[in-house]
């Protein structure tokens, strides 16, 4: 339905001719939660448009996510995403996939940059269908039985409008978890969210953990690299993909809206 180039064979796509993103009609959201299923990062250029159309846009996707605390006139439906020269640290660093401590955690999310470093500031992806396949068969077959307590953080505590992490629950979800659109499998546990692998025991898990977060940072030829220009809209799909923002822009401005669409319990079929 729109063109695209691969930005690596398997992974990541960025879209030709800048179709509008509000232009968009039913069939090529569809196309678009598709395209995300198969290839889990689509790049989209000269995307201008308001945070009203951004969040309008955001309920075409499905149910976004909202944060109670924004301020400002920035719809519920956005985070802000934005550093500048005071900030020690950024959102989104460290490998994770968004607010998987939800029952039902995101699908996709979209994240549109207004203000973009020189250089630098760009967001590393991790294809977890890619990650669960070169892993032996016999680890596969291992995490196909587990199960992955994952646990609300800081961040997410502030933007939830919560006062305290207890009043916002955890989850448990499969170790291994099957895309309903794809069918393909891929593994669902984050450095950003997760606590413990509930089957076994602290030091059990603690060490599989840290094989599999090894396995995700060093395996670049699972990765790929988006860099922002003003204007750019990046989707990501959570149920397949972990990210990482890269903060090596310091004292340098980067600002963006992100909108988190909630997706489904996951399962493994
Ligand atoms: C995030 O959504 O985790 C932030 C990603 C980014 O700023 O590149």
């Amino acid at each position: 339905m729109f063109k695209h180039k691969n930005i690596t064979p398997k992974f990541g796509v960025e879209l030709l001719d800048d179709p509008q993103l509000t232009e968009f009609t039913d069939p090529k959201i569809k196309h678009l939660n598709e395209l995300a299923a198969e290839y889990g990062v689509i790049v989209a250029r000269n995307q201008v448009m308001t945070m009203e159309q951004q969040a309008a846009f955001a309920h075409k996707l499905g149910t976004p996510l909202t944060t109670p605390i924004n301020k400002n006139d920035v719809p519920d439906e956005l985070i802000v995403i934005k550093a500048n020269e005071h900030s020690k640290r950024v959102a989104g660093e460290g490998w994770h996939s968004d607010v998987s401590s939800n029952a039902q955690p995101p699908g996709l999310s979209m994240l549109r940059m207004e203000i973009v470093p020189e250089s630098g500031g760009d967001t590393l992806f991790a294809n977890m269908v890619e990650a669960l396949a070169t892993l032996s068969p016999k680890m596969q077959v291992f995490l196909k039985e587990l199960t992955a307590r994952h646990d609300p953080r800081g961040h997410y505590l502030y933007l939830s409008g919560a006062k305290t992490l207890d009043e916002l629950p955890s989850a448990i979800h499969p170790v291994v978890r099957t895309h309903p659109i794809s069918g393909k499998e891929a593994l669902y546990v984050n450095d950003g969210f997760v606590g413990k692998i509930v089957e076994l025991s602290d030091s059990e898990s603690n060490a599989l953990l840290k094989m599999l977060y090894d396995h995700i940072a060093y395996s670049v030829n699972i990765q790929c690299r988006v860099r922002w220009e003003p204007d750019t809209v990046v989707f990501w799909d959570n149920r397949i993909v972990q990210h990482h923002a890269a903060f090596d822009y310091s004292p340098s401005v980067r600002k963006g809206y992100r909108a988190t669409i909630q997706g489904e319990t996951p399962t493994r079929l």
